[in-house]
């Protein structure tokens, strides 16, 4: 509920459906929980590498999907976050979260340390 109450889900989209695609047609129309819009949003001149990437300028990133973000730690060797590496914790990732994920961080920023916790044992559990 906290999850969808500060706006996350605008981006990391719980349910999204996958397309007709008549090659692989186990893969057609299938309901999935990536957590993502598979979206470019501009998260900030913090997290910008002043580079634009084809259709992405600096600050824009595509929304990765949290889907197993719980098994990092163990699928990687290490538990880092964002598009460099930079977050070493998901709490340290979502303080990061600036421009058109702003206010869903403050939300985050605002929320007592039970509610705090509430959220990120659900993100561990994806
Ligand atoms: C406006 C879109 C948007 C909103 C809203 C948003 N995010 Fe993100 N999120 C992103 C993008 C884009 C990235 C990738 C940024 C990067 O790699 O530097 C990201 C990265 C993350 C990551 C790191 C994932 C990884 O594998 O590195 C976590 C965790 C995360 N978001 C959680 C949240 C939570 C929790 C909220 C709500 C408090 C939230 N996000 C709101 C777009 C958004």
């Amino acid at each position: 509920m906290i999850f969808e109450a500060a706006g996350c889900v605008r981006c990391h989209a719980p349910t999204l459906v996958t397309s007709d695609y008549p090659d692989v047609p186990e893969l057609a129309n299938q309901t999935i929980h990536p957590y993502t819009d598979m979206l470019l949003h501009d998260l900030g001149q913090r997290l910008t590498d002043g580079r634009s990437d084809f259709l992405g300028y600096g600050a824009e990133w595509q929304t990765p999907p949290l889907w197993g973000i719980g098994l990092s730690t163990t699928v990687n060797g290490h538990g880092n976050f964002l598009h460099d590496g930079r977050a070493r914790s998901i709490m340290e990732a979502i303080l990061w979260h600036d421009a058109e994920a702003q206010r869903p961080r403050e939300y985050v920023q605002a929320l007592g340390a039970a509610d705090r916790d509430a959220p990120l044992a659900f993100r561990h559990s994806l």
